[in-house]
């Protein structure tokens, strides 16, 4: 363990800067902090990384190394995921779920004070959050070590965009010139947000945004990605979808955003994946992709299609990325 008593504040200035191919000891906060060449850098790590987990061969690119893992909210994935990468390089973590019942937070603790406690004992924070802005908050209380944003409210979530991006490029060798679909909760669904920020780094992407009517894009986020690489087409109809597509991207309704269950209930899964659909409009290279979970959907008789990648891949991506994630933000 580093002793942190005798580190520069050097947080303080790093703060959601921008990576530009430098990850050691910065905050990831946003997608927006991102360019293509730290993508790939990124890419590359992950590349060099793949192996070990693919292998279970021994690492000891992070021992010595404690990750946090602070999750306000519900997680399987990607707490799963930060767990097993830290520990297939030798790092260990502290995981604490549900903190608002069983720690100090129940008791009042402020987020700043949480952050500062798990400063004092590790080297890097994931966390999650419901309300959107809290990752930044976070990186604001934490003078020593990066904290990584794994998804706050309907704001974003860049790891998991990190790790679409690295699906749909192993799939189709591109970041660029690509076509794709995002169904679902358009609006709330902040892997969404962030996949769309990653494709708009890129040129010549087009995206049809399938979603009810009061689940579109917002004005802003709309108004910040036009002029950008990434080219929007609202659809209303899966009958819209254009049949030369290289990735589906189909996401839940977030039902924990809405006031009512009856609200809720009434957007529910309009936009079904099923054998017939995928057969009729997607071709055979299309990918289908899915953050997860799913809640009805993607029909499981899909799940055997070559095509769908969401329990394969882009799983297994998951914990790649965050390896060669966790490996750069730590230094080694
Ligand atoms: C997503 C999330 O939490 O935003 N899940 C995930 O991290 N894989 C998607 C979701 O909950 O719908």
């Amino acid at each position: 363990m580093i002793d942190k008593r005798v580190l520069p504040l050097y947080n303080l200035h790093l703060m959601a800067t921008p990576i530009k191919s430098k990850f050691t000891g910065k905050d990831i906060i946003s997608l927006d902090q991102f360019d293509t060449e730290s993508i790939r850098v990124l890419f590359d790590r992950t590349d060099a990384l793949k192996e070990i987990g693919q292998k279970g061969l021994p690492s000891d690119i992070l021992s010595g190394k404690l990750v946090t893992l602070l999750f306000y909210e519900p997680s399987s994935r990607t707490r799963a995921s930060f767990d097993a990468a830290a520990k297939q390089l030798g790092g260990n973590t502290i995981v604490i779920e549900d903190p608002q019942h069983f720690s100090s937070v129940s008791k009042g603790e402020t987020l700043e004070d949480t952050i500062q406690v798990f400063e004092a004992y590790t080297d890097a924070i994931v966390l999650r959050h419901p309300e959107e802005g809290t990752a930044k908050k976070a990186a604001r209380a934490a003078r020593h070590i990066p904290i990584i944003n794994a998804g706050d409210g309907i704001g974003e979530h860049p790891t998991q965009a990190l790790l679409d991006l690295y699906t749909v490029f192993e799939k189709t060798e591109k970041l660029s010139g690509l076509k794709g679909v995002m169904a679902g909760d358009i609006k709330n669904g902040r892997t969404v947000h962030s996949l769309l920020q990653g494709l708009s780094f890129y040129e010549k992407n087009e995206i049809y945004l399938l979603s009810p009517e009061s689940l579109r894009l917002s004005k802003t986020d709309m108004q910040e990605l036009k002029g950008s690489g990434v080219k929007l087409h609202e659809i209303n109809s899966t009958d819209e979808i254009p049949k030369d597509c290289d990735f589906w991207y189909w996401t839940r309704v977030q039902k924990e955003r809405f006031a009512s269950e009856d609200e809720y209930k009434a957007v529910n899964n309009q936009f079904v994946v099923t054998k017939k659909l995928l057969n009729s409009r997607a071709n055979k290279n299309t990918i289908l992709m899915h953050p997860l979970p799913r809640v009805g959907e993607i029909k499981e008789e899909v799940d055997s299609d070559l095509r769908a990648v969401f329990l394969k891949n882009q799983i297994r991506n998951g914990m790649y990325t965050r390896m060669a994630l966790l490996s750069l933000v730590l230094g080694k």
